[in-house]
């Protein structure tokens, strides 16, 4: 008797982690990346490519740039330009007052770099935006309530 309880305890418990783990993923909240850190690190002495590697990008996302605009300033170009540190002709000016965000709405890679010869000494970033699949979000839910709970259990909720 206690062993069943027991049992039952411990999958009221998993049920209730599969679907606190099902409402985190459906309504992740856009996230704001900044920029090399901090709250001003859009600066030449940041690895911008150590940092995007460990962040996770989705549409929705906002990446915000904290920097002196009176030495840098933010633009988007596109791959060509990001390669080579060309600031002319770029798609987009990010630059306001040196605290500027720009909302990632596209699923792309984004090419930022800075003008006035900055780009040369690192300051660029490349950001790859991916889109959240929701269809796959809700597969892996399935299966994990298929593999927790026994078959009767799980005929009945699904
Ligand atoms: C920016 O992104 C948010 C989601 O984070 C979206 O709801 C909003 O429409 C976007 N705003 C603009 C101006 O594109
Ligand atoms: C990238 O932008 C530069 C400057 O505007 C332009 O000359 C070049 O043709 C563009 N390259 C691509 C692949 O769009
Ligand atoms: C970008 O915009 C800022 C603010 O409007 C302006 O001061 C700056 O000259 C612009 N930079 C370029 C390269 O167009
Ligand atoms: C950033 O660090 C990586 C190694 O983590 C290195 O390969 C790369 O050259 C560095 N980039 C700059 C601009 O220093």
């Amino acid at each position: 008797m206690e062993g069943l309880k027991n049992r039952v305890e411990w999958l009221m418990s998993m049920i209730v982690v599969v679907t606190l783990m099902s409402h985190a993923a459906e309504s992740r909240q856009p996230v704001l990346h900044r920029v090399g850190g901090g709250r001003f690190t859009w600066d030449s002495n940041i690895n911008f490519t150590d940092w995007s590697r460990n962040e996770h990008f989705y549409v929705g996302d906002w990446l915000y740039f904290g920097f002196d605009k009176h030495i840098y300033n933010v633009l988007e170009v596109n791959q060509t330009s990001y390669e080579n540190c060309i600031d002319k002709d770029y798609i987009y000016n990010v630059t306001r007052g040196g605290r500027d965000v720009i909302n990632l709405t596209e699923a792309k890679t984004y090419y930022f770099l800075s003008g006035r010869g900055y780009c040369y000494k690192g300051m660029k970033v490349a950001v790859c935006v991916q889109q959240i699949p929701p269809e796959q979000l809700q597969l892996n839910l399935r299966f994990q309530i298929i593999f927790i709970m026994p078959p009767t259990m799980s005929s009945f909720l699904l």
